[in-house]
């Protein structure tokens, strides 16, 4: 093994085509789900979603868990948004927040194609304002939150998420490796060069680590959107089953 620089062509073009590989096997096309990246692209939104084997394995993970409330933040186009509302049983409700209009309109339309228009509820608005407004409804608990919208806020979105949680709920959080960057705590993040990425990242796994609260791990990634990683984290206490669906204030 070298330690070549992973920005260099050839490991990129071998870890996509391994994702491709991987993909063309497991994971069939989904005329939803690829409308929803096409539209996507033509609205001018940025290729940020994550990969379809990415995406299957958040509708696993909320299968796993058994989740009939999730929670996500970050909702870009709605790709992750269909993935896990996908892994969702009959009756399952998904709460998605996006601070961007113009994104969240694109999203709107591709949940609904998608079929989840009366699952998904789509919040506008900068997560830190649409949390609190979430709690103070009584939302929640969520069985499964994914933490993937402003990385520099991460730390905040990890507390609201525990204020929205119960004993057993999984949290996820994307893009928590970020080419390795993470590792300097004045590191300009490699795609936006953003010092305030890297350290709201950062603090965010501070956080996982000082919080009796949770047991969590990270994961190093390599695929079509290059070097990164997913955190995962589980609330403690004694587990309690999912309350049914029409017990979670979300039945509209
Ligand atoms: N989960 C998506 C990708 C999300 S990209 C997918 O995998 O398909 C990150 C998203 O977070 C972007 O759409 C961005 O507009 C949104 N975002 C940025 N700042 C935000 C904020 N303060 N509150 C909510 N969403 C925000
Ligand atoms: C980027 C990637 C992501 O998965 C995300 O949620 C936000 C930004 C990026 O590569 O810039
Ligand atoms: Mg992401």
């Amino acid at each position: 093994m070298t330690d070549a620089p992973t920005n260099e062509p050839e490991p990129q073009q071998r870890w996509s085509a391994v994702d491709r590989y991987i993909t063309d096997l497991l994971v069939p096309a989904d005329p939803a789900l690829e409308a929803a990246l096409q539209t996507s692209a033509a609205a001018g939104l940025p290729p940020i979603a994550v990969t379809p084997n990415q995406g299957k394995l958040l509708e696993l993970l909320a299968r796993v868990q058994g989740a009939r409330t999730i929670l996500e933040l970050g909702t870009l186009g709605g790709y992750s948004t269909i993935w896990l509302t996908r892994g969702l049983p009959p009756g399952g409700r998904l709460v998605t927040l996006e601070a961007d209009p113009r994104f969240a309109e694109v999203a709107r339309a591709n949940i609904a194609r998608a079929g989840f228009g009366e699952v998904v509820e789509l919040r506008v608005g900068p997560a830190l304002e649409t949390l609190p407004e979430l709690a103070a409804e009584g939302a929640g608990p969520f069985d499964l939150i994914f933490i993937d919208a402003d990385k520099g806020n991460y730390p905040g979105y990890f507390e609201w998420s525990l204020k929205l949680s119960r004993p057993g709920t999984l949290i996820v959080g994307d893009n928590v490796v970020r080419d390795g960057a993470i590792l300097d705590p004045d590191a300009k993040d490699p795609l936006t060069g953003d010092t305030n990425l890297i350290r709201g990242v950062r603090r965010f796994y501070e956080l996982l680590s000082a919080e009796p609260r949770v047991s969590a791990t990270a994961i190093q990634t390599v695929g079509g959107k290059g070097y990164d990683g997913f955190a995962l984290a589980i609330v403690e206490g004694e587990d309690q089953p999912p309350p049914p669906a029409a017990a979670t204030g979300f039945e509209g």
